[in-house]
This record gives C-alpha cells, sequence and structure tokens, in this order.
C-alpha cells in the first residue's frame, strides 16, 4: 500500500428521468424501477491522510452550514463502511480527513449525499491504496445509501430493487437541463412516507422501466424525452409542499415540453430542446415563484472520478 498527500475525486448529481414506485416492503424500503442520468453539476472531497481510527470533515460550498460535520456526514460513513469492508483489522492503522465542497443542492432530490458517500469511497480508496474494483465499491456503496451506487457508475442508468441493482443504459448525449433549486428541503423518507398515504388501499404494479423513455433516449429528441419523463413520487413532495405545484404551473406555462421534480423534490428540473433554449429557459425562469437559485447542467456524464491524485510519497 503506497501512501498519498492527498486524493481529489469529483461526483456528478443526478435526475431522474422516470422514477417509478412500487409498494413498501417489510424493510420500509420501496421496490423501484428509474432511470438515472448523471449530469455536469459536482461536489469535489478531498481526502488527507488522518491519525489511524480518525475520521473527520469539513463541509464547504454551497449550502454547507446544512450539512453536518460530525460522524453522521454521508462522506465519512463511506470512509468508515469502506474500511469495515475491507477488513477491520486495517482500520485502527487508518484514518481520513475528508473536505467536501458542495455544489449540489443540500436535500435537494439531486443525490447531493449520495455523491459525497461515492466521491469519499473513491477517493479513500485510492487514498489508502486498496484498489478495490468498481464492483467491490459498488457492493459498499449499496450499504450507505440506494443512489450511492449509480454516482459511482454515472452516465444513464436503469435501477431497480432500491434503485441500487445498475444496468447501463443506451443515451443520446448532450441533454440540457434548467434546474430550478426550490425555497427549503425535503426529507426523501418523508417523501415515500407521504406517497404511501396518498396510495393507501390501492393495488399497487410492480414497477418497470418505460420503453417509450429507452426509446426517447436513443433518438437524441428532447420533445420526445421531456413527454415521456414521469416521477412517482411528484404528487406526494407537492402534497407536503403546496408551493411547488404552483412553480410547476408556472414552468409548464413557459415550457411545456418536459418538466418534473428531481427524485424526492423539491428541485425542479426542465428540458430544454438544446443549449441555447437552456440558456432562454434560465432567464425565462429566474423569477420563478419560491425559487432560490437557477442552475444549468447537461449530461449524461461519467460517475465518480479522480481529478487529483496527489504525491505519492
Ligand atoms: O437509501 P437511502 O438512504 O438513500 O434512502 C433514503 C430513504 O428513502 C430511506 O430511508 C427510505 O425511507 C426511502 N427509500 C425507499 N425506497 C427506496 C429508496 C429509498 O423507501 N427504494
Amino acid at each position: 500500500m503506497g501512501s498519498r498527500s492527498s486524493v481529489t475525486v469529483r461526483a456528478p448529481a443526478k435526475i431522474n428521468l422516470q422514477l417509478s414506485v412500487g409498494a413498501p416492503a417489510e424493510d420500509g424500503y420501496h421496490d423501484l424501477a428509474t432511470v438515472f442520468q448523471a449530469v455536469d453539476l459536482y461536489d469535489e472531497v478531498t481526502a488527507t491522510p488522518a491519525p489511524g481510527g480518525q475520521f473527520t470533515v469539513e463541509v464547504t460550498g454551497t449550502d454547507a452550514a446544512r450539512v453536518p460535520d460530525d460522524g453522521s456526514n454521508l462522506a465519512v460513513r463511506a470512509a468508515r463502511a469502506l474500511l469495515h469492508a475491507v477488513g477491520p483489522e486495517t482500520a485502527p492503522r487508518l484514518g481520513v480527513h475528508l473536505h467536501v465542497r458542495k455544489r449540489i443542492p443540500v436535500a435537494g432530490g439531486m443525490a447531493g449525499g449520495s455523491a459525497d458517500a461515492a466521491a469519499a469511497l473513491l477517493a479513500c480508496d485510492t487514498l489508502w491504496g486498496l484498489d478495490l474494483d468498481r464492483a467491490q465499491l459498488s457492493e459498499v456503496a449499496s450499504r450507505i445509501g440506494s443512489d450511492v451506487p449509480f454516482s459511482l457508475l454515472g452516465g444513464t442508468a436503469v435501477g431497480m430493487g432500491r434503485g441500487e441493482r445498475l444496468t447501463p443504459a443506451l443515451s443520446r448525449t448532450g441533454w440540457h437541463w434548467v434546474l430550478l433549486v426550490a425555497d427549503g428541503e425535503l426529507s426523501t423518507p418523508a417523501v415515500y412516507g407521504e406517497l404511501d398515504r396518498l396510495r393507501a388501499g390501492r393495488v399497487l404494479v410492480e414497477p418497470r422501466v418505460s420503453e417509450p423513455l429507452m426509446q426517447a433516449l436513443r433518438s437524441g429528441e428532447a420533445s420526445r424525452l421531456g413527454r415521456t419523463l414521469h416521477n412517482d413520487l411528484q404528487p406526494a413532495a407537492v402534497s407536503l409542499r403546496p408551493e411547488l405545484d404552483m412553480l410547476l404551473e408556472h414552468v409548464e406555462a413557459v415550457s411545456p415540453a418536459g418538466v418534473l421534480v428531481s427524485g424526492s423534490g423539491p428541485t425542479v428540473a426542465v428540458l430544454a430542446e438544446d443549449e441555447p433554449h437552456a440558456g432562454e429557459l434560465a432567464v425565462a425562469l429566474a423569477d420563478a415563484p419560491g425559487v432560490s437559485r437557477v442552475l444549468r447542467a447537461s449530461g449524461p456524464v461519467p460517475g465518480c472520478r479522480v481529478v487529483d491524485p496527489g504525491v505519492r510519497s
């Protein structure tokens, strides 16, 4: 095992182009059929060696104050889970300080926490010279959170099970999005819980990937993809934050092409026809009601990447 001065990894945010939710299982998790797209909005994690058994984190960047900087931080949990996976006997000798630089909206439905966990896994794996392969990292990732394996993989992928059983999907590149970061945050368990409440007593079919959506992804036609976007969690997010409905109506009046709540929300993703259209939409939606920030992103992009491997000593 070689030691390095520090390792920096960047990890992308995701948009669920489809999120179909089945019945809850006994453990409370829901059976999903989802289609992820990784977009070029990144968090960065730098891992620096620390004395054995020490795990610390500092968070800077957008909305950093809303992210925990203790052992509950997902990046720290990921570093600990990695050591646990390679053998607790290694643990006393290794520690890490993690610096998380946030750009992905916090608790916005774009897998920001999962991106930090995935980035920490790859950064610590490289820092400590563990050299786990992607399948092994993905296995550790799935124990931290359902979206963490996708952040490692990136691109466009179908997620089944809890969303962690991934199959890469064919897609044209160059989809352009405007992301409306809505005021406040939504808790993912609360949104799933609200969905269960709204659907109580209904017979639920097994979720399936939408074939029209997969065809639209291959066609490269934004208007076609826009018509097939679907998120079962959207009514639950709107039910918990009724002001989202006003925002969605506002967006649909400006751009009827394709709009949906991203994951468990409250970020709203608007699909543009092309890059110039994304620029126009970002301007037109700048004063949309209840929006704190307007971002642009495009995808698909690769998953976690080491951007600075540091110096080996
Ligand atoms: O897996 P992760 O920790 O990201 O999930 C956050 C929460 O989202 C879970 O605690 C659960 O309430 C909900 N969830 C779910 N079914 C899934 C994925 C997540 O109910 N397939």
